[in-house]
Order: C-alpha cells, then sequence, then structure tokens
C-alpha cells in the first residue's frame, strides 16, 4: 500500500508505509494492517528499494509524522512566482512546504495553498507547513508572531513551529540580555501554542550543541521535535547530530546545496566525480548524503526539472563516496556556534 495522501500527515498513523524511528535507527514498513516488517537500517541506508523517498516520512519525537522532503521557500517571493513554484510543487509530489515570517512570503503562499490545493484533489490536512517565529524581526512575541503566520496562510494551525534563531530578538538590548531566561520564555509560549492546537509539533532552527542542552536542562514538559540547521558536507558537527539522536531530536538541514553561501558545492569537483559515477545530479547526491543520515531536507528550487529531481533520490551512496563528502573540511557556522 503506497503512502495515502489523504492521510492527516501531523496525527499518528497507523497504517503508514514507512515509519521512521529515529532512535533506534530501523524503518517499519507495513504492507498490510496485520503485517509488520521491520527491516534495520545498515548505516543509515534505506534497504527496501520498493520505498520511495518522495514519500518517506519521518516520525517525531511525539509520535507525529513529517515528510522528510520538503520545499525551502526562501527567496521565492511576489504572489505570481509563489504561485508558479507552488504549482510546480504540488504537481511533482511535493507535501511539505518550509516557510519563516522572515521570508515575507507566508500570505503568498497561503493564498497559492488555498487556490490549488482543489485543483490537486487535496485539503490542507494533506500537506506539512513549517513556519518560524523569527525573533531578529518580530520582536519576542511568539503568540501574536504566531497568530500572525496563521492569518497570513490562512491556516487554523501550523504542522511545525519553530524558533528561527537563538538569538535576542529586536528591541531587545543585546549587550544586557540574559539570552538564556528569553529562550526559555520562549519555548514556554511554543509549549502553550501547542496545548492551545495552534501548531502540532514545535521546535527550533540554528541552535548548536549549547543552545540545546540548555533547553532540554529545562525541558517545560515538551522537547523540541525538530532543529533545522545548516547542514552539508562543509557543515556537519558530528556533536549535534549525536545529540539530536540520543534526544529524539529530528536534525532537519538546510541549505544542503550550498544555499546563498559562497561554497560553490553544486561545482565542488568531488560532489560532480561522485554525481559523474552514480548517473546522478550533484545536487541528488548531495541531497542523498543527508537523507542517508535521516536528515530531513528542504532544498529551495524554482524549475520543474530541480523540483522533481530533489524528490527523486532513490538511490545509494556507497560508503566510498559517503567517506568522501564527510571528509570535507568543516566550516565553522557563526549564525549558530557564535550565539549566546
Ligand atoms: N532556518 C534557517 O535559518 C534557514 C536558513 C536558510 C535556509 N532555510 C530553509 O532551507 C531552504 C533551502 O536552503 P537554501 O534556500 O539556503 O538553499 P539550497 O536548498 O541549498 O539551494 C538552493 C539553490 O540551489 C538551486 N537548486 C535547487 N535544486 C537544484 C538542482 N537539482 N540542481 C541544481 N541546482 C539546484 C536552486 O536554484 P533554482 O531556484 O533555480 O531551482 C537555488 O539556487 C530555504 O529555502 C529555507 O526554506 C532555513
Amino acid at each position: 500500500m503506497l503512502l495515502n495522501s489523504a492521510q492527516n500527515n501531523t496525527e499518528k498513523q497507523s497504517d503508514s508505509v514507512v515509519l521512521h524511528n529515529l532512535q533506534q535507527h530501523r524503518i517499519m514498513f507495513q504492507s498490510t494492517a496485520s503485517c509488520l516488517v521491520f527491516v534495520t537500517l545498515v548505516a543509515g541506508v534505506l534497504s527496501d528499494a520498493s520505498t520511495s523517498t518522495k514519500d518517506l516520512k519521518y516520525e517525531l519525537n511525539n509520535g507525529n509524522f513529517m515528510p522528510a522532503i520538503g520545499l525551502g521557500t526562501s527567496r521565492i517571493t511576489g504572489a505570481d512566482r509563489v504561485k508558479d513554484v507552488l504549482d510546480k510543487a504540488l504537481a511533482a509530489g511535493y507535501r511539505q512546504f518550509d516557510t519563516a515570517a522572515a521570508y515575507n512570503n507566508e500570505e503568498d503562499i497561503g493564498n497559492a495553498l488555498e487556490e490549488l490545493l482543489p485543483k490537486y484533489n487535496l485539503t490542507r490536512n494533506d500537506i506539512f507547513i513549517t513556519t518560524k517565529f523569527s525573533p531578529w524581526k518580530q520582536g519576542e512575541n511568539v503568540t501574536d508572531a504566531l497568530h500572525d503566520s496563521l492569518r497570513k496562510l490562512k491556516t487554523p494551525y501550523i504542522d511545525l513551529y519553530l524558533i528561527h534563531w537563538p538569538g535576542a530578538g529586536a528591541g531587545v538590548n543585546k549587550a544586557t540580555a540574559n539570552f538564556t531566561a528569553l529562550r526559555a520564555e520562549r519555548w514556554q509560549k511554543m509549549v502553550k501554542a501547542l496545548k492551545d492546537g495552534l501548531v502540532k509539533n514545535i521546535g527550533v532552527s540554528n541552535y548548536a550543541v549549547k543552545h540545546l542542552r540548555e533547553l532540554l536542562a529545562n525541558d517545560f514538559g515538551t522537547k523540541p521535535a525538530v532543529n533545522q540547521g545548516l547542514w552539508n558536507p562543509l557543515y556537519h558537527p558530528a556533536e549535534l547530530l549525536e545529540l539530536c539522536r540520543k534526544e529524539g531530536i529530528l536534525l532537519e538541514a538546510y541549505s544542503s546545496l550550498g544555499g546563498t553561501h559562497d561554497d560553490n558545492l553544486l561545482q565542488n569537483e568531488d560532489v560532480k566525480k561522485v554525481a559523474e559515477k552514480l548517473g546522478k545530479t550533484p545536487a541528488q547526491v548531495l541531497l542523498r548524503w543527508a537523507v542517508q543520515q535521516n536528515i530531513a531536507i528542504i532544498p529551495k528550487a524554482t524549475s520543474k526539472q530541480h523540483l522533481e529531481d530533489n524528490l527523486n533520490l532513490d538511490f545509494t551512496l556507497p560508503d566510498e563516496d559517503v567517506s568522501v563528502l564527510n571528509g570535507f573540511p568543516q566550516k565553522r557556522n557563526p549564525f549558530s556556534e557564535d550565539t549566546p
């Protein structure tokens, strides 16, 4: 049975094809309601060729599910542009959309989805919307910011609401700010939004190990379900992945293809060599590298070809190629690591 797109992406799904248990590193394929087959992951490699990565969902630490691949929408702005890209993305099979208050496209995304979902016989429950509270833009008022995002996205709930960045918000004196207290207050408001049913899952973004440890020490009853961070062969701090796995926090990679960082990953000779050998594109190699580590991805793409390529990751990166990508010299992510 293939994943039924009419299922609610965010609720517990007892008959999903794929349940991804991050902590135990296994994938459960359920071919019939009564027949469960557990397939152990070997070094994170999906071992059943019949399950497409396009349909892969990760199980979060609260039992909810999230598509493994989503569409990044940063820098996709303007009503016509947003509608055009979302139309192509829905046609290609994207069911997760990653936005943020800071991207200035929530309203256009809300309008586009309202118009496009019926075209694809989909309802709100068939898609998964991530958006982010942006402290540097919205100050410290999580509750008002969330209501603003709900209104712009024209939805009664957000599937995944993230704190975009661990730093102090607009209007806060950075020299005297108590960053720990600010983060704690924000998180408590996130937990309240969850309890109020305005969001289905909550998480953080750009949290380095120190920020996560601080949050986990003051759990407030709910751990983050997701930490979205810069993650590609030039930025993959092992300690962060280890901590996320230990705590059952799904790591979600952004800028998998290099993003706007001046890294030229798509032109990197080693990436190109692997791609050529496997008959894949450099983008597919970089995305598969992340998925093979059980990491969620949200590549931003605008052309039909890119959108389709980025969902088509049903191949395995051999160990020797994983080693090449893992061996890239590591860069520091100041946005995350240098935030007090
Ligand atoms: N939480 C955070 O702080 C944070 C920060 C950055 C990004 N993000 C999120 O992560 C998403 C992705 O990251 P990103 O936007 O930095 O960049 P990215 O996904 O690493 O790269 C996007 C660029 O790669 C190109 N591309 C996409 N698919 C391709 C393919 N198959 N072959 C060749 N080129 C391809 C795109 O071109 P075309 O558009 O022409 O297709 C675009 O220029 C963002 O959109 C946003 O949603 C979050």
